[in-house]
C-alpha cells in the first residue's frame, strides 16, 4: 500500500500553499493543519474531522512575534506564560486580530493560539508566509493521534501527507488558558500542569467544563473515546470479577496484574506521569483494536499531569 507518511517537508510547503491539508507532528498530538487564511482549506479541515463549525480551532505560529498579527490584545499574564512555555504545550485563548478569519474562531470575538514544540512543524512554519490553523488528526469525538499510523489509519483516503515526526513526546493535547478580564482561567487540562502554571503567575481557577456547554467548546463530556466500551475505576482487580465472562483489556499506571489472561498495557512502570500521558493514545488505540468487550482503565492520581490523565479517561468512559 502507498503510505501518505513522509518526511517531504517541501512536499508540506507546496501542499498547503495550494490550499490542501497536510496532518503536522506536534510534542502533543498530530494536527490536521491548513492556511488559516484559506477558506477552502479550512472547511476541508472541518469536513475531514466531521466537526461541527461551532468548534473553532487552534492557531500554530512559529515566533512570539507573530502573536501581534493574531492577537489583538495580550494581557500581562499571557506574556509571562509565553514566555515561559513557548514553544510548548500551552494555547492561550486571546482577543482575536481583525486579520483571523471568522470561520477559525466559530465567530468568537477570541482566538486560541499556540507556538507547538516540535522541529519539523517549526522549520515548516517558518517556511510558510502564514500560519496554520490545527486541531488534533481525528474524526470527531475519537481517540487523537501520536503516531503517524494512526492519522493514517483514519485519514489515508481524506490527506494527501502525514508529515513524519514520530511520536509525539507529551502525548496529550496542550493546557489551554483564557483570560476573564485579566484573570487567567484554565479551559482544558493538558500537557502542562497547572502546579508549573502556578509556579510562573501563582493560582488559576480551572474551568475544565464537563457539561455540553464548556467555555472551550470542543470539551464534550464524551470525547477521545475509543469504539470500546471503556470503564475508569479505582480497583482495577475488584472490577475485573465483575466482567469474568468478557474479554478485557486493562490499562494502569504503574502495576501489573501479572495474569496471562488479560491484555494489559502498563504505562508507566516506574510511575512517571510524562511517560504514562505520553503513551496514553497510543495504548487506547492499541486496545481498541483488540476486539475487546471491554477495557478496564485506572484512575490516575490527582496531582501533576494525573489530573490531565484522569480527565482524558473520564471523557473516553463518559456515556
Ligand atoms: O495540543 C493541541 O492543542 C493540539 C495540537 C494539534 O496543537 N490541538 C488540539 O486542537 O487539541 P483541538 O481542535 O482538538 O482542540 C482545540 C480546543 C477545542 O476544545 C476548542 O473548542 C478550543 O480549543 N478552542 C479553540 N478556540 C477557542 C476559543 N476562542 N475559545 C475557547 N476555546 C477555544
Ligand atoms: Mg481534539
Amino acid at each position: 500500500m502507498e503510505t501518505i507518511i513522509s518526511k517531504d517537508i517541501q512536499k508540506a510547503v507546496s501542499l498547503l500553499t495550494n490550499n490542501e491539508l497536510v496532518a503536522i507532528p506536534t510534542e502533543t498530538v498530530y494536527g490536521l493543519a491548513g492556511n488559516i487564511f484559506s477558506e477552502k482549506a479550512i472547511k476541508k479541515i472541518f469536513s475531514t474531522k466531521q466537526r461541527p463549525f461551532f468548534n473553532p480551532l487552534i492557531v500554530h505560529i512559529s515566533s512570539i512575534e507573530k502573536l501581534e498579527s493574531i492577537a489583538s490584545y495580550v494581557p500581562e499574564k499571557a506574556k509571562i506564560l509565553a514566555s515561559a512555555f513557548w514553544p510548548g504545550s500551552l494555547t492561550l485563548v486571546l482577543k482575536k486580530n481583525n486579520a483571523v478569519p471568522d470561520l477559525i474562531t466559530a465567530g468568537k470575538d477570541t482566538v486560541a493560539v499556540r507556538i507547538p514544540n516540535h522541529p519539523i512543524t517549526l522549520q515548516l512554519l517558518n517556511l510558510l508566509p502564514f500560519p496554520l490553523a490545527a486541531p488534533s488528526a481525528n474524526p470527531f469525538g475519537s481517540i487523537s493521534p501520536t503516531k503517524p499510523t494512526h492519522v493514517a489509519h483514519y485519514f489515508k483516503n481524506n490527506i494527501q501527507q502525514v508529515l513524519d515526526g514520530g511520536s509525539c513526546k507529551n502525548g496529550i493535547e496542550s493546557t489551554i488558558i483564557g483570560f476573564e478580564d485579566e484573570t487567567p482561567v484554565v479551559y482544558r487540562l493538558g500537557a502542562l500542569s497547572i502546579e508549573k502554571i502556578e509556579a510562573v503567575i501563582g493560582k488559576v481557577s480551572v474551568k475544565n467544563n464537563k457539561e455540553n456547554k464548556p467555555d472551550a467548546p470542543g470539551m464534550l463530556a464524551r470525547h477521545y473515546a475509543p469504539k470500546t466500551t471503556t470503564l475508569l475505576v479505582n480497583d482495577v482487580r475488584a472490577e475485573i470479577q465483575k466482567h469474568s465472562s468478557k474479554k478485557i483489556g486493562v490499562l494502569t499506571f504503574k502495576d501489573s496484574l501479572n495474569d496471562d489472561t488479560i491484555t494489559e498495557i502498563v504505562l508507566s512502570k516506574n510511575g512517571f506521569f510524562e511517560e504514562a500521558a505520553a503513551k496514553l493514545y497510543a495504548a487506547m488505540h492499541q486496545l481498541d483494536a483488540k476486539n475487546l468487550d471491554i477495557i478496564i482503565a485506572e484512575r490516575f492520581p490527582e496531582n501533576d499531569l494525573g489530573k490531565s490523565i484522569n480527565d482524558r479517561l473520564q471523557r473516553a468512559t463518559f456515556k
